[in-house]
């Protein structure tokens, strides 16, 4: 009889699973068997988008949630389907994000690349935690980027108020992905719940597109020429969701598939448990 796929009897949440690498991680992972929950602010895109990887996939086992992420109650509300739909939950991929040339301010009044790209996997795994922790061994996984590297945690002005720069923003956001991936780490240190995080690589993708300087825009344009396939850039997260080779393997960063040291400011634990007081204040999550 032939072995059981990888990731069969196995629930998966994708955010941002309409596109680019949340699209090809939902593919990579509904292939290996999983049932897989993917989400996106538009119902009818990501039944699309659903119809697409469960054909793509060879498995009829995706579901679609709308929600916006970038205001909470968006995420409460999506958290909410998710433990109705799923007895279980196995994995969790914090994916969606972006980049934001100008400063936008949410429903909640938080600057946006802060609360899509950092606050909404906060709240999000936070509201996932007792159904992940009960299907243990279970995974988080958020998806940084190499750009983490020239991120500052700027805590007196975390929200762009004083000053903002969409690179300033994303960087700090995706700092903060890997600084809250290493603090999950620790407090769930002995739970059976691992916690890692990624650069996917540079990825030809619609990252960025919804709102880009004209000198970005070029830049990107020449770049695309030169950028891995979503296909390519979502081994990584497939890898990290579904390999035997990580299990149990926690508070990591990955490139490649391959364990990585990040930024020295992504090991400064008093930031860290800073960043989580302010996350949880933001979020009510106290
Ligand atoms: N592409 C790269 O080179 C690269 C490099 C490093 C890291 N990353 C990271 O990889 C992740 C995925 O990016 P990508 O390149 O695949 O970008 P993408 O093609 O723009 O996909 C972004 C996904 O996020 C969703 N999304 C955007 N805003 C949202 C919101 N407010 N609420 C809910 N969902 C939202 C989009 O869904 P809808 O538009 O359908 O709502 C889409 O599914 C991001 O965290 C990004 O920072 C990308």
């Amino acid at each position: 009889m032939a072995d059981a796929p990888l990731m069969a009897g196995k629930s998966v949440l994708v955010t941002g699973g309409t596109g680019g690498i949340g699209k090809a991680t939902a593919i990579g992972l509904a292939a290996l068997g999983a049932r897989v929950g993917i989400t996106g602010r538009d119902l009818a895109r990501t039944e699309a988008a659903a119809a697409g990887i469960r054909a793509a996939a060879g498995n009829p086992a995706v579901d679609a949630f709308a929600a916006d992420l970038s205001v909470q109650a968006g995420v409460r509300r999506l958290a909410a389907q998710v433990l109705e739909t799923y007895p279980r939950l196995d994995v969790l991929v914090n994916n969606a994000g972006g980049f934001w040339a100008h400063r936008h301010v949410t429903a909640d009044g938080l600057e946006h690349t802060f609360a899509l790209n950092h606050l909404a996997p906060f709240l999000l795994t936070s509201l996932l935690l007792d159904s992940l922790t009960t299907s243990a061994p279970a995974r988080i996984l958020t998806v940084s980027s190499g750009v983490h590297t020239s991120g500052r945690i700027d805590f007196g002005d975390l929200q762009g108020e004083r000053n903002y720069s969409g690179q300033r923003a994303h960087s700090q956001s995706k700092l903060a992905n890997v600084m809250f991936t290493y603090e999950l780490a620790r407090r769930l240190d002995g739970t059976g719940v691992t916690a890692t995080v990624l650069h996917p690589g540079v990825v030809r993708t619609g990252f960025g597109a919804e709102d880009q300087t004209a000198s970005l825009a070029v830049m990107i344009g020449v770049a695309r020429l030169f950028m891995k396939t979503p296909a390519q850039g979502a081994r990584t997260p497939v890898h990290l969701a579904s390999s035997p080779q990580v299990e149990g393997i926690t508070g990591r960063y990955f490139v490649n598939r391959k364990p990585k040291t990040s930024s020295k400011a992504s090991y400064d634990t008093a930031a860290a448990a800073r960043l989580w007081q302010v996350s949880a204040d933001l979020t009510a999550t106290a």
